[in-house]
């Protein structure tokens, strides 16, 4: 199971699209009617998908898997009782599976036989999505949920979020203690820490500054600088997080307790706490697709 793509609707798409390949850095993949498909160097046709709308909101987040891994997720989300629905991706690379609503709405599609392209050369492209987060009203409720219904694995819990595993990376996504339910960041993963700087650096150049970072994480022990995109979301570049063995123990709070002051490993930069949450608000989950059966 990997992460591979999220798709997003937004008023200006065309702009978004633009910011995210001229200044943030991504290759554009392909425009279908208006829809606007964004890609890294990786294999995946594209990362992130822009699409036209009067409002922001998230439409998916994708995960490539195996077909074994996609009879057993229809069989544990039909036991959950979530609404599902099949689906045929229309979007690049095509493939089929499922679509899946999470209890605060979270949209989550699975697919296979989706196609892979040829990687691509460049020193500043993001290579793929290293991880997607969302906001909860009960992050503790959705890391059972993901667990129990789709055979993600919790991998730590802090204070403000549950980290979510779905291969041997220490979190695809996570579930952040919001009180509410949306998107939260978009991860980028860049080849090292120093893609990582260039972008903070290209970012510099048209006057943005990070709105946290750079810093390196606790859990997953990545370097981070999140941004806030003109178009809405918090975006962030980020090398790639820690590998974990299948027997990894989860750790709690406790034991990921920073010094006071602290809230990452190297303590040199502020956060914009206000900027972010605000941020977070905007884009929220849509399901425009009605149940059906899963014939599993
Ligand atoms: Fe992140």
């Amino acid at each position: 199971m990997k992460l591979r793509s999220i798709e997003l609707a937004m008023p200006g798409a065309a702009d978004a699209a633009a910011f995210m390949t001229d200044i943030w850095g991504m290759a554009p993949a392909d425009v279908v009617g208006n829809i606007h498909y964004l890609r890294g160097s990786g294999s995946f046709p594209y990362l992130v998908a822009l699409e036209e709308s009067a409002d922001s909101y998230v439409r998916s987040t994708t995960f490539v898997c195996t077909a074994d891994r996609l009879e057993q997720l229809k069989r544990a989300v039909s036991a959950a009782g979530l609404t599902a629905a099949p689906a045929t991706s229309d979007d690049l690379g095509g493939g089929h599976g499922i679509i899946v609503e999470l209890a605060e709405g979270e949209l989550l599609r699975f697919l296979v036989d989706a196609a892979e392209v040829a990687p691509i050369e460049g020193h500043d492209l993001p290579v793929k999505l290293t991880h997607v987060v969302f906001n909860s009203a009960d992050a503790e409720a959705t890391g059972h949920l993901v667990q129990d219904a789709l055979g993600f694995r919790v991998s730590d819990r802090t204070k403000g979020m549950v980290f979510v595993r779905c291969n041997d990376s220490h979190h695809s996504t996570a579930f952040a203690r919001a009180g509410f339910a949306s998107l939260n960041h978009i991860a980028f993963e860049m080849e090292d820490l120093d893609a990582v700087m260039r972008g903070i650096g290209r970012l510099r150049d048209q006057d943005m500054a990070p709105a946290w970072g750079p810093g390196r994480h606790g859990p997953g022990a990545n370097v981070f600088a999140y941004f806030i995109a003109p178009f809405g979301p918090v975006i962030e570049f980020s090398t790639a997080v820690n590998k974990v063995p299948d027997d990894y123990q989860a750790g709690a709070p406790e034991d990921w307790t920073w010094p006071e002051k602290r809230i990452d490993q190297w303590g040199m930069s502020d956060k914009d706490f206000g900027g972010l949450r605000a941020a977070e608000e905007k884009f929220r989950h849509r399901r425009d697709w009605e149940a059906a059966p899963l014939d599993a």
